[in-house]
């Protein structure tokens, strides 16, 4: 779609968004199901939950609007997602995995991090308050989780990869 004014653009990324946690929502149930490490399998099944709150906040953002959620493809979250797919029917699960796994987690919600940041700026700008209130609590409980897929990629036994 050609945007031609910043309500175009904060559609366009939103959609964008909304096509993203489904998608995310179908790979982390991929992930759940072959993640060995417990912290991690904890992590992902409780994250499946959070990311069905994000789609219904998504769902009420749309509503501020007036209108019903639209999708847009996001070409780079499937990106992410298709490396994970690849490298997940080239390794059994083990910790190479599990590590692919985090940092795989940890890449797309940064991805979702720079996306609510933007769509919470245009929604303000446009003084659209309740859809910014929305996206700044998907923003923060993504903010959350990125902090503690870091702190377990900080405390990471890398011994187990060798
Ligand atoms: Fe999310
Ligand atoms: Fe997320």
């Amino acid at each position: 779609m050609s945007a031609q004014t910043i309500e175009d653009l904060f559609e366009h990324e939103l959609e964008d968004i909304y096509f993203a946690e489904h998608e995310l929502t179908e790979s982390y149930e991929r992930i759940a199901e072959q993640v060995e490490d417990e912290e991690l399998k904890e992590f992902v099944e409780s994250h499946i939950e959070e990311t069905g709150t994000h789609i219904e906040r998504l769902v009420d953002v749309f509503e501020t609007m007036g209108e019903a959620p639209q999708t847009e493809e996001c070409e780079g979250i499937e990106g992410l997602l298709a490396e994970w797919e690849e490298f997940a029917e080239e390794n059994e699960p083990g910790p190479i995995m599990d590590y692919y796994n985090l940092v795989t987690l940890m890449k797309t919600e940064r991805y979702e991090q720079s996306a609510y940041e933007s769509l919470v700026a245009l929604a303000e700008q446009q003084g659209k308050d309740e859809a910014a209130d929305l996206l700044r609590s998907n923003l923060e409980e993504d903010e959350e989780s990125l902090d503690r897929l870091a702190e377990m990629a900080d405390n990471y036994d890398y011994d187990s990869l060798s």
